[in-house]
């Protein structure tokens, strides 16, 4: 259903846990995933982008999105009505590509910055990068993870590969607090 021209390029950005989870069991995203190095990375991804995909609830925690455009997915039936940086969208009800078409015509990098259930989302409609962080000292136990397959038993990493991505070499983010970041791409030849 949702086949996006190659003119666009999916890039998913995430900071997670020793346990692959993004947020604490309250739903919140604890201090210790808040690393400035990370934030200016994942801020100048986002003021890179043409458009920003993110979930209900993160639109709401965050509505300041300096003047980013915005798709907020949602499964609602009612929502506000679209505006020139805002518009709502259930994937079940209308192609990527239709609404991408009607707000961002010209094409170019979609930051997908989470949650869980967008971050599944685009895990079936396929990244052309995932950036995923990692704070190697924090462990959460309890808390929302990266992909919901992580609650069944499977690493991150793997739902990665298993999605056809492969990882470049990590960077070193914030030295002292042992926070690294990856950036998964598609194997050569898919
Ligand atoms: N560490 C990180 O990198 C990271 C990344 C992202 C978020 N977070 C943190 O995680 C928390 C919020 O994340 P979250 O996962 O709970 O919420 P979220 O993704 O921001 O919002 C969830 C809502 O988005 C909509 N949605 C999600 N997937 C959908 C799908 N496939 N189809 C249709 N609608 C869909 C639903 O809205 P409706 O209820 O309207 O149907 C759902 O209730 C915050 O604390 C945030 O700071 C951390």
């Amino acid at each position: 259903m949702h086949e996006i021209p190659k003119t666009y390029r999916v890039h998913g950005h995430a900071i997670v846990s020793t346990d692959d989870r993004i947020a604490d069991e309250q739903g919140h995203m604890p201090k210790a995933l808040r690393v400035p190095a990370d934030w200016r990375r994942f801020r100048k991804a986002l003021d890179e982008a043409v458009v920003v995909v993110l979930g209900r609830l993160g639109h709401e925690l965050h509505p300041d999105a300096s003047g980013r455009r915005r798709i907020v997915v949602t499964r609602g039936k009612t929502h506000p009505a679209p505006t020139a940086d805002v518009m709502f969208w259930n994937p079940l009800a209308t192609p990527l590509q239709d609404v991408l078409a009607s707000f961002v015509p010209g094409g170019g990098p979609i930051a997908v910055p989470g949650g869980q259930g967008v971050f599944d989302l685009f895990l079936q409609i396929g990244y052309d990068e995932f950036h995923l962080a990692r704070a190697h000292r924090v462990t959460l136990g309890e808390g929302t993870s990266v992909f919901s397959g992580v609650d069944d038993g499977v690493p991150a990493e793997r739902l990665l590969a298993e999605a056809g991505l492969v990882p470049g070499t990590p960077e070193i983010l914030d030295a002292e607090r042992d926070v690294t970041v990856a950036v998964w791409r598609p194997r050569a030849g898919r």
